[in-house]
């Protein structure tokens, strides 16, 4: 009998703070139309000083668990996707584990920067499928205005903080279809943040903020993820038309608008945070998923496409049947 990993229960968190475009322009060289209309971003929320990825992860995580009538301690998977730890170790996701009081699970982290969630989910997918794992919590949590530079206007415009969750159960009906998931080590420069406290002497300069060669990311990010809705649609032996929603990385909408107009979808099929979100790295399509569900347009049975992009470079997709 073929076990699938099926969407249980989602959630979200945002902080409360929200940063606009017209107070970012108070501090750099910018203005509300210029990010408008490059970016697609208005809004962005920002952590308060007492919060952390564990904080946000907990409340994401409680919502998924809540929407799925789920116990915490029926939990044996965690899996967080987080650039932005509180510690080096423990993880995120033992931090998590203590929150929700979850005492017989499996918890660790992973690193895929954008793409996180997405490698959180295919992970979590494989445990189940092969019956290592029956209930498994994927959370994206991200305090990316800790790791901006607030002086750099090329990077500062676009991110933002949140988390956002998805509890995976064993299931014989159908779910996640498939996952496809890349990376290329090539693209270091284009996009990193160094550790400012395990990278070399020599680099200690521009450590512990995001810096990027956005123009150059832009251009990767739109072919790659042309390439992976193809390979998603192969494997599946399935056409454009039969995908109900595009849920994508929130980046930025014109790379989102060239991957909907590669699968013939029109803007009212994909669910757009951004606008008010901006990136949140790990978080976004997770919150996006939760946005879209918790508001109905996402209903059971349909056909739902995730993917997303990031610093590596990495790369990922999953196929949903929700
Ligand atoms: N406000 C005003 N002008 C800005 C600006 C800002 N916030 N940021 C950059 N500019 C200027 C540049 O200095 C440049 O000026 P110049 O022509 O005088 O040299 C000009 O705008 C064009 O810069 P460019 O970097 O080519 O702009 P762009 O259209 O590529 O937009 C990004 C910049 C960052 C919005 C865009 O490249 C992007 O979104 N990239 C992908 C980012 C991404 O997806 N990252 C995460 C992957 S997970």
């Amino acid at each position: 009998m073929i076990r699938y990993s099926k969407v249980l229960g989602t959630g979200g968190y945002l902080p409360a703070e929200i940063r606009t475009n017209a107070q970012i322009s108070e501090t750099v060289d910018t203005s509300d139309s210029w990010i408008f209309e490059r970016t697609g971003i208005k809004n962005r929320h920002i952590a308060a000083p007492h919060e952390s990825a564990a904080s946000m992860a907990e409340t994401a995580a409680r919502q998924a668990l809540e929407a799925a009538n789920c116990d915490p301690s029926d939990i044996d998977l965690i899996i967080v996707a987080t650039g932005t730890p509180e510690y080096v170790y423990p993880s995120t996701a033992c931090l998590l584990q203590q929150r929700l009081g979850i005492k017989n699970a499996a918890a660790f982290d992973v690193q895929a920067a954008c793409s996180g969630s997405i490698y959180a989910l295919s992970i979590a997918d494989q445990f189940i499928k092969s019956g290592g794992s029956k209930k498994a919590l994927i959370i994206g949590t991200e305090i990316c205005s800790r790791i901006v530079d607030w002086t750099d206007r090329g990077t500062c415009i676009l991110f933002g903080d949140g988390a956002g969750a998805v509890l995976l159960g064993a299931s014989d009906e159908a779910g996640v279809l498939s996952t496809h998931i890349h990376s290329d080590g090539e693209y270091e420069n284009l996009l990193y943040c160094r550790n400012p406290q395990t990278t070399t002497a020599e680099t200690q300069d521009d450590a512990g903020f995001i810096n990027m060669r956005g123009n150059e990311v832009f251009k990767v990010a739109v072919n790659t993820l042309g390439r992976i809705v193809d390979e998603t649609l192969e494997a599946n032996n399935m056409a454009k038309e039969d995908i109900d929603w595009l849920v994508p990385h929130q980046a930025n909408i014109r790379i989102i608008m060239a991957t909907a107009k590669k699968l013939k979808m029109s803007m009212d099929q994909v669910v757009v945070t951004l606008e008010n979100q901006g990136n949140t790295s790990s978080a976004s399509v997770l919150l996006a998923f939760n946005e879209a569900v918790r508001d109905g347009r996402i209903k059971r049975g349909q056909v739902v496409l995730l993917e997303a992009f990031g610093a590596g470079f990495t790369w990922g997709s999953a196929l949903i049947k929700y």
